[in-house]
């Protein structure tokens, strides 16, 4: 089980309002008690920060905000010490422009740093059409006068994106990794690890790829060719977790990432569930509360389950640091309903045939702060797309009313630790609002309150980890049409598991498989037995996980 921790918003130890590293080495004893196995940090290396530490400056050093090589090494001894590992990100389809390599890259074009980098000169004419992510004008191409050429960024014009089919720059990547493998942690997160490689003939972006350019990015022609160097130079020799970035791998190509005999990576995140529930299709700026179909999600978990059945592994994920809030999507935040979806969503979470990843924050059952002003937000992604719908004349009030719902600054706002000022987070003027619902939702009342998600959380971890089925035992869906109720069976050696899960205020009811009647129930979110004869009448939001006995 693998915690996920967003530095810059976790813990503030020196009062600057931003997260570090020490402040997560004082909170070791709270992660501890969750029970996970690995910490995921997200980037802490040097950086401008443009995109919060995606775009990275030196791949060596600590970014200054976050403290020293010292407090690093302090965070991941402690981590050890109590017998957890820790994961890195690795930023490489893409660095800072203000990376070394691109300073030399830029200066001139026979710089021998200028292949690091995609260069189209401007006597070839205008660059072919290629969108960023992140840029205000829209292109990826940017042009640079110092050499009279257009430099490729899929995300933002800081973010420069690194050349992968020369193989001194792959060396390079390598040897940073040894250089943190060398200190000790325990793997890597491979951020957009399906973009590095890319048809560098730039051939025009075909129609039918139309807004979603993440499938046409990722995937290039020599990606596996690259991942299994990777392997075969560096994680290969280590004894490590590997998990990829997976936009726009899809279950035809899932095991060709994953498969062990592949010798690629170990696992990578699958974004369907994320992408569309609750978003626009195709544009995942937009929410759409209209697109948000329980058997639908029930389907992509269960298909996805199939490719892993006999080869690779999965992950599974409803919350991160690029997503909004997971009670607030796929629960219900509102008073009532908080405490009782959060701990819906963790069984889920919990029981999957799959690696479960928690961001931090879920545990406590934190929720979107839903900005109304745009001086609020700190993403550049939500900054940079008003400001371009500004200039154009969009709809700015639809646009904010979207990002209130799906914005990452939902998921980026400061840990909950106390009801004190500032929630505890910082003792100086926090680099993003705290949301004002931390005089409830916080760790201090949830550690006090024994009917608290965080609770809940700790016992959910303890069953997994005592129960094989649930990581181990196979999967299959129950009652798939119907429009409340997710539940499944997990089985292993004789013995069967069934999950329940209302998605619904209207609770729901499901019955039990044929053939089976229920058994003792391991685990709830609610005091009352749902269990009618071979039917389960579940509460709003009621979770349970029960034994099945045959008849
Ligand atoms: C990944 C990260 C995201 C970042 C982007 C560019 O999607 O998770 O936070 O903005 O890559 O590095």
């Amino acid at each position: 089980m693998v915690y996920q921790v967003y530095p810059r918003s976790f813990k503030d130890s020196d009062s600057n309002g931003v997260g570090d590293l020490r402040g997560i080495t004082s909170q070791l004893d709270y992660i501890r008690s969750l029970g996970v196995d690995v910490v995921w940090i997200n980037p802490v290396y040097r950086s401008p920060n443009d995109d919060n530490g995606y775009d990275i400056s030196d791949y060596r050093a600590i970014m200054s905000e976050m403290g020293s090589m010292a407090d690093f090494d302090a965070l991941l001894q402690g981590l050890h010490q109590r017998g957890i590992k820790l994961i890195m990100d690795l930023v490489v389809n893409h660095s800072s422009d203000e990376h070394r390599w691109f300073q030399q890259s830029r200066s001139s074009r026979d710089n021998p740093y200028r292949d690091y980098y995609h260069w189209w000169p401007v006597e070839r004419g205008p660059p072919p059409k290629r969108w960023s992510f992140f840029d205000e004008e829209g292109s990826a191409w940017r042009y640079d006068s110092t050499t009279r050429a257009y430099y490729l960024h899929y995300f933002s014009r800081k973010q420069p994106d690194l050349n992968w089919e020369n193989p001194r720059l792959r060396r390079e990547v390598y040897a940073i990794m040894r250089f943190w493998l060398d200190k000790g942690v325990d793997g890597f997160r491979l951020d957009v690890i399906p973009f590095i490689s890319k048809d560098t003939t730039f051939p025009p972006l075909p129609d039918e790829y139309g807004g979603d350019y993440v499938a046409y990015y990722a995937k290039g022609p020599r990606l596996h060719q690259y991942l299994r160097e990777m392997n075969r130079e560096v994680l290969s020799k280590y004894d490590l977790m590997t998990v990829g970035e997976g936009g726009g791998v899809s279950v035809d190509d899932a095991l060709k990432f994953v498969a062990e005999d592949r010798q690629e990576l170990q696992t990578f995140f699958q974004f369907e569930v994320v992408d569309r529930w609750g978003r626009r299709p195709g544009n995942f700026l937009y929410s759409d509360s209209s697109n948000r179909s329980l058997p639908a999600l029930k389907g992509i978990f269960t298909k996805w389950d199939s490719v892993f059945a006999t080869s690779g592994w999965g992950t599974v994920f409803l919350g991160n640091h690029d997503q909004s809030r997971m009670v607030s999507r796929y629960g219900n935040d509102t008073p009532p309903y908080r405490k009782v979806s959060s701990k819906m969503l963790h069984t889920l979470l919990l029981t999957m045939r799959a690696t479960p990843y928690i961001y931090n924050g879920d545990e406590i059952g934190m929720a979107n702060i839903r900005f109304t002003d745009i001086g609020d937000y700190r993403d550049l992604m939500t900054i940079n797309y008003y400001n371009r719908l500004e200039r154009e004349g969009g709809d700015l009030q639809e646009f904010l009313a979207a990002q209130a719902e799906v914005s990452r600054d939902n998921g980026r706002t400061p840990m909950q630790w106390t009801a004190d000022t500032n929630a505890g987070f910082t003792r100086g003027p926090p680099w993003i609002r705290i949301n004002p619902d931390y005089r409830t939702v916080n760790v201090a009342a949830a550690e006090r309150d024994t009917s608290s998600v965080l609770h809940y959380v700790r016992r959910l971890i303890r069953l997994r980890k005592s129960e094989p089925v649930l990581v181990y035992g196979r999967y299959r869906l129950l009652d798939q049409g119907n429009p409340e109720v997710f539940a499944f069976t997990r089985s292993l050696s004789g013995r069967t598991l069934m999950v329940a899960l209302s998605f619904s205020q209207a609770g729901g009811r499901t019955g039990l498989p044929a053939g089976y009647s229920a058994g003792k129930i391991l685990i709830s979110n609610l005091g009352r037995s749902p269990v009618r004869g071979a039917q389960l009448v579940l509460q709003p939001y009621q979770a349970v996980v029960l034994e099945l006995k045959r008849k």
